[in-house]
């Protein structure tokens, strides 16, 4: 009976997840949601594929490999990858934008995981993005590196001249302990009025072992990993705040964007 209950239950929130995502699919068309960040390291890949193997459950979804050393390419050719989930490797001659439109157009969410560079590349896919997560392991040198990529973002919106929604994505959190560099990053962070995500990705072996062995989390042998299930819970609550964050600006932001023309 316990199981039936857990079955169901789980089944009503896969269902009412799905309908939450088709709703935005009709009310705000494609988003394109990037990672930037230009310190390498701070946990932008593995963010990105959490989020997008978390959002293919439900959407078909669509990662843009923007970094020359291709990890979620790499990861996807390696391994057997996941229904719903395309990714397209940017070639260097590659114009971005062309890549995030023609992308826009199949998938219901495109993902674009960049390198660890403030660079032009950088530059253009802030302004195609209608939302973007800068991840940030909470040390000095990664909060310097979010405020290069905050500064790149606001110089993007001068230039297009709409808003484009961002927020700090804390990542490799420990578990246990509350830092005193993550306290300074966020008192900072909130001093200067920077949207912060709640939900933090916590350092674990299976956000480790997705990329060990090219598979999702879903996929991954608990017997191999530990905290399967709290990695899991932390994956499905960060795919739910994007969705979340999505709903109440995206529509803002594409109306400016339509009313601008
Ligand atoms: N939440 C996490 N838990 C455990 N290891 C992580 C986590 N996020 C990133 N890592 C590890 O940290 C390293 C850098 O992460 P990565 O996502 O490649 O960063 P970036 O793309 O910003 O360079 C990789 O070895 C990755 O496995
Ligand atoms: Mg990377």
């Amino acid at each position: 009976m316990h199981v039936f209950m857990y079955c169901a239950m789980h089944a009503f929130v896969l269902f009412c997840f799905q309908q939450f995502m088709q709703f935005i699919w009709r009310e705000y068309g494609m988003p394109t949601i990037s990672f930037i960040q230009p310190k390498g390291g701070a946990g932008k890949s593995t963010s990105a594929l959490i989020l997008a193997t978390e959002l293919a459950k439900g959407a078909k979804v669509i990662v843009i490999d923007a970094d020359p050393n291709a990890p979620i390419a790499k990861w996807s050719s390696r391994g057997e990858g996941t229904s719903n989930l395309e990714i397209i490797q940017a070639g260097k001659e590659d114009s971005i934008f062309d890549l995030i439109e023609e992308a826009e157009k199949k998938a219901t969410f495109v993902i674009v995981d960049t390198e660890g560079v403030a660079n032009l590349q950088a530059a253009y896919t802030i302004s195609a993005s209608d939302f973007v997560i800068i991840p940030s392991q909470g040390s000095a040198l990664d909060q310097d590196n979010a405020a290069r990529a905050i500064k790149l973002i606001k110089d993007q919106e001068r230039q297009i001249r709409r808003r484009i929604p961002h927020a700090v994505l804390f990542t490799r959190v420990n578990a246990a302990i509350r830092s005193r560099g993550m306290a300074a990053a966020e008192s900072q962070l909130a001093e200067h009025g920077i949207d912060v995500f709640e939900t933090r990705i916590i350092e674990r072996e299976a956000f480790k072992a997705i990329f060990s062995f090219n598979t999702t989390i879903d996929h991954l042998n608990s017997a191999q990993v530990s905290g399967m299930d709290k990695a899991k819970t932390n994956a499905r609550a960060f795919a739910r705040e994007v969705i979340t964050r999505l709903k109440s600006s995206t529509g803002q932001a594409r109306q400016q964007a339509v009313g601008a023309v």
